[in-house]
């Protein structure tokens, strides 16, 4: 195995101030790539470049904003002289039964975790494609993408259409040789999955998830961490197109505990 599998590559990880786009800077940084961690919140960011072992500078950016994705090459070229590889990880993901949603949350839900990385891929692969050098698209999709859960249908539906995303953009990219491969975590321990935490509905919920897991436990931030390096280094040269799920079994079907 290689010991640092992205050595020489120019990572831009988005969602970077916070669990599993934290660990993947801290993760990537130590597979020698140098990385660009973009987030709208400023200390987080800090901390994260901080922790890191290599080289990792932040970008606050609120990637809603308008060229964004602009934004994140410039800031790539102006850092590091380039992009290899771009890892949209930024989301988010309320809860709110389908009855109740309001207009305002579907549209922040599907802007944040469908556009956002359609719109930071173009504006990627748009440079990518200029400098002819080929690169690596991730998308952080989520088994909600494939298996339907109550009370979150923006969300479902965003992953779902990252999903489908990824392939699309695979298929058409590839011939700048562009890879492009999206990771559908299940269960992972995240601050943001901790504040589901705060409500006595929410920790039901939580157990009830649990119980539908065959390895019966959560994913580890760092298991998300080496599926993304795998994908984007050499390892991976012949695969493109692919969501790969690091879910502890839960996509594969149903267990009867619980
Ligand atoms: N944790 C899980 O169990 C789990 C499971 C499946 C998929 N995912 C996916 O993994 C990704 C990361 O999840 P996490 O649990 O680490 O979440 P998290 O809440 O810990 O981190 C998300 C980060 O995105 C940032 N962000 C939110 N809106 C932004 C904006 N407009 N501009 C810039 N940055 C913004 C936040 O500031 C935060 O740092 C998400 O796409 C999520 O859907 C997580």
């Amino acid at each position: 195995m290689n010991a640092a599998p992205l050595a020489e590559q120019v990572v831009v990880v988005t969602g970077a101030a916070s669990g599993i786009g934290r660990e993947l800077v801290l993760a990537m940084t130590e597979a020698g790539a140098r990385v660009l961690a973009v987030d709208r919140e400023g200390r987080g960011l800090e901390d994260t470049c901080s922790l890191a072992g290599g080289v990792a500078e932040p970008l606050v950016l609120d990637l809603l904003e308008d060229r964004a994705g602009e934004r994140v090459v410039e800031g790539a070229v102006g850092a590091f002289r380039g992009i290899d590889v771009l890892v949209n990880c930024a989301g988010i993901f309320p809860s709110s039964p389908a009855l109740e949603v309001a207009t305002a949350e579907w549209d922040l839900v599907l802007g944040l975790n469908l556009r956002v990385p359609f719109l930071l891929s173009q504006a990627t692969a748009r440079h990518m494609v200029g400098v002819g050098k080929g690169g690596n698209i991730i998308n952080v999709a989520s088994a909600a993408g494939a298996i339907a859960r109550p009370g979150v249908a923006h969300y479902c539906v965003s992953k779902a259409g990252l999903i489908m995303l990824t392939k699309v953009l695979a298929i058409e990219w590839a011939e700048h040789d562009i890879r492009v491969n999206a990771v559908a975590p299940g269960l992972v321990e995240t601050p943001g999955v901790e504040d589901l935490l705060q409500t006595e509905e929410g920790r039901h919920e939580h157990e009830q998830k649990l119980a539908k897991i065959p390895m019966a436990r959560t994913g580890k931030p760092q298991e998300l961490a080496e599926t993304v390096i795998f994908l984007a280094s050499d390892a991976a040269s012949f695969v493109t197109g692919h969501a790969l799920f690091v879910d502890g079994g839960y996509s594969a079907g149903h267990t009867f505990r619980g």
